[in-house]
C-alpha cells in the first residue's frame, strides 16, 4: 500500500455521445470507461481514489456503490476547477503524491502509471505530465519544450500558435503531482475568458504546470511512447475505435497465454476474463465480465458467456450462459440457455434447445433435447427424455422440483412443482407428475390408450366427404 492517492475527472456529459448517461459510463468491451481507469489505478497500487462527478453524478455513485470517494462539481468550469473540488481529499493525502486521470481515457495502462511515478520521484518533480507522440495531435494539449528538451508549458488547441500546433507530443491528461504543490498551484491558475461573453469560463489544469515552474520547482513530461494511452472517445465512432484497439489487445494477450482463436471474427473477450491454455474460442463468441474458463475447452461458435465459471474440457456450442457454473467435461449445445444461479455438473450432456434456470444438475446427467429445467435440483446419472418441462410457476409462486440420482424422466414428462422424483425412479412418457414418486418406482400419469376399431370407416371424417 502506498500513501499516494488519485483524483479521477469524470464530470463531463459528453454531449456528442447522445446518451442519457455520463460519458465515463460508456463501455469499452462491455466495461464502463471509468472502470478501466479505476482498475488501472488500483492495479498500480493506488486504491485511495476520489472521483469528480457532475452530469448525472448519481449514476456514477450508484455504479461504484461507495467503493470510492466522490465529489460533485456542480458547474463544469474546466479540468483545473474539477481538481479544486477534490481539495479536501488531496489535503488528507499531504504529504504524498496525487495521480490525476481523465475518466474518459480508458487505455492508460497500470505500467505507465507506475513508471511515471518512478520518473516523478527520481526527478524530484512537483509535477509529471504523462505524454505521448501521436500522428494527429489535433484537439489535444501540446507539450511545449524548451531547446534543451525541458518542459515549458502545455498549450491547448484553442490557444496554440501555428508552430505550436505542429508539435505532436501531447498531454494524455494523466499526471503525477506532489499533493501540497498541487493545492498551492491550483490557487494560481488564471481563468480563461470567453471573449464574446466576457466572463470567466474555464480553469485549465494544464496551467498548473506553468505555475509550478514559476515557483522554481521541477515539472517534466514523461513520454509513455504509446499513442494509444491518450485516446478517449467523444462520440460513438471514437468509442468503436477504442473497442477495436482494446479488443485486439485482449485477444492477443489471451493467444500469448495459450488460448487458440483460429478466427477472431466476432470474438470479443472481456479484459477481466481469465481463460486457461489449450482452450479454443470460435467465431461469434462473446465472453463478458469476470468469466473464468478452464483448459481444453471449446467455446463457440456463437456463444455468449457472462460472469460465469467454466471448468476444464467443457464444450459450449451456441450456448448462452449467465452468472452460472459449468463443471469439468460438460458438453452443451447447440442452442442452450443457462440462466443465473445454475450449476451444471461434471460430464453433463446437454443437447439442442434446452434451458436451465436456477437449477443444480448432478454429474453425468443427460438432457438431450427440447427441455426446460427451472428451480430444480437434479441428482447424478439422471436421463431426461425429449421435451420435458418443470412447471415451476403457478402464476403466483415459484416452487422447486427434486429429481433423485439415476432417475429416468420419460419423454414429454411435465413435473409440476413442488414435486419429488426419487432415486432410480421412472416416469412414463407423456406423464404429468403432480405427486412425489418414491425411489425405484414407475409413475404413469396419463390416460390409458384405447382403440376404437374401424372408427374411420364408421365416422367418415368430414375432410373425406368430398
Ligand atoms: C484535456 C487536457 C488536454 C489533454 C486532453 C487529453 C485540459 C485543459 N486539457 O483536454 O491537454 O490533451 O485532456 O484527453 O485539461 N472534466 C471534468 N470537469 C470539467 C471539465 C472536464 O470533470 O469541468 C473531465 C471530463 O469529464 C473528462 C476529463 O475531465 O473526463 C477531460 O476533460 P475534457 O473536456 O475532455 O478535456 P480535453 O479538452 O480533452
Ligand atoms: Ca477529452
Amino acid at each position: 500500500m502506498s500513501s499516494n492517492c488519485a483524483v479521477i475527472l469524470a464530470a463531463g456529459q459528453g454531449t456528442r455521445m447522445k446518451s442519457s448517461k455520463p460519458k465515463v459510463l460508456a463501455e469499452v468491451l462491455f466495461k464502463p470507461m471509468i472502470d478501466w481507469v479505476t482498475d488501472a489505478a488500483v492495479a498500480a497500487g493506488i486504491d485511495d481514489i476520489c472521483l469528480v462527478t457532475g452530469f448525472k453524478h448519481e449514476l456514477i455513485e450508484e455504479h461504484f456503490d461507495g467503493r470510492f470517494r466522490t465529489v460533485v462539481q456542480s458547474e463544469l468550469l474546466g479540468t483545473g476547477h474539477a481538481v479544486m473540488q477534490a481539495k479536501d481529499f488531496i489535503k488528507e493525502h499531504t504529504p504524498g503524491n496525487v495521480l490525476v486521470l481523465n475518466g474518459d481515457a480508458p487505455l492508460i495502462p497500470e505500467e505507465t502509471i507506475k513508471a511515471a511515478l518512478d520518473f516523478h520521484i527520481a526527478g524530484n518533480n512537483a509535477a509529471t505530465v504523462i505524454s505521448a507522440k501521436v500522428e494527429n495531435p489535433f484537439g489535444y494539449g501540446r507539450i511545449i519544450r524548451s531547446k534543451d528538451g525541458r518542459l515549458k508549458r502545455i498549450v491547448e488547441e484553442k490557444e496554440a500558435t501555428a508552430t505550436e500546433k505542429i508539435v505532436n507530443e501531447v498531454n494524455s491528461g494523466a499526471y503525477w503531482f506532489s499533493s501540497s504543490v498541487l493545492l498551492e498551484s491550483l490557487e494560481g491558475i488564471v481563468e480563461k475568458h470567453d471573449k464574446k461573453k466576457d466572463k470567466a469560463v474555464e480553469y485549465y489544469l494544464t496551467d498548473a504546470v506553468e505555475v509550478i515552474l514559476e515557483k522554481g520547482l521541477n515539472a517534466a513530461a514523461y513520454d509513455a511512447s504509446s499513442p494509444e494511452i491518450v485516446l478517449g472517445a467523444n462520440d460513438r465512432v471514437q468509442l468503436q475505435q477504442l473497442n477495436d484497439i482494446a479488443r485486439r489487445h485482449v485477444l492477443r494477450k489471451n493467444m500469448l497465454n495459450g488460448v487458440s482463436i483460429p478466427c477472431a471474427d466476432g470474438v470479443i473477450i472481456s479484459p477481466d476474463a481469465h481463460i486457461k491454455a489449450d482452450t479454443e474460442i470460435l467465431p461469434g463468441t462473446i465472453i463478458k465480465g469476470r468469466t473464468v474458463i478452464g483448459s481444453d475447452c471449446s467455446i463457440g461458435p456463437n456463444s455468449l458467456i457472462e460472469d460465469s465459471e467454466i471448468g476444464d474440457g467443457v464444450v459450449l456450442n451456441s450456448v448462452q450462459c449467465y452468472s452460472a457454473q459449468v463443471k469439468n467435461g460438460a458438453h452443451m449445445g447447440p442452442f442452450v440457455r443457462v440462466r443465473p444461479g445454475s450449476v451444471i455438473g461434471e460430464n453433463v450432456k446437454v443437447g439442442n434447445f434446452v434451458e436451465f434456470k436456477n437449477s443444480v444438475i448432478g454429474s453425468n446427467t443427460s438432457v438431450a433435447h427440447l427441455t426446460y429445467i427451472g428451480d430444480t435440483d437434479v441428482g447424478s446419472g439422471v436421463n431426461f427424455g425429449c421435451g420435458c418441462a418443470t412447471a415451476n410457476y403457478n402464476g403466483k409462486d415459484k416452487s422447486r422440483t427434486e429429481v433423485g440420482d439415476n432417475a429416468f424422466i420419460g419423454c414429454d414428462t411435465c413435473l409440476v412443482a413442488p414435486v419429488k422424483v426419487g432415486n432410480n425412479a421412472y416416469t412414463a412418457a407423456g406423464s404429468v407428475i403432480t405427486e412425489d414418486v418414491p425411489d425405484n418406482a414407475l409413475a404413469i400419469a396419463r390416460s390409458k390408450e384405447s382403440i376404437k376399431k374401424d372408427w374411420v370407416n364408421r365416422k367418415k371424417p368430414y375432410r373425406w366427404q368430398k
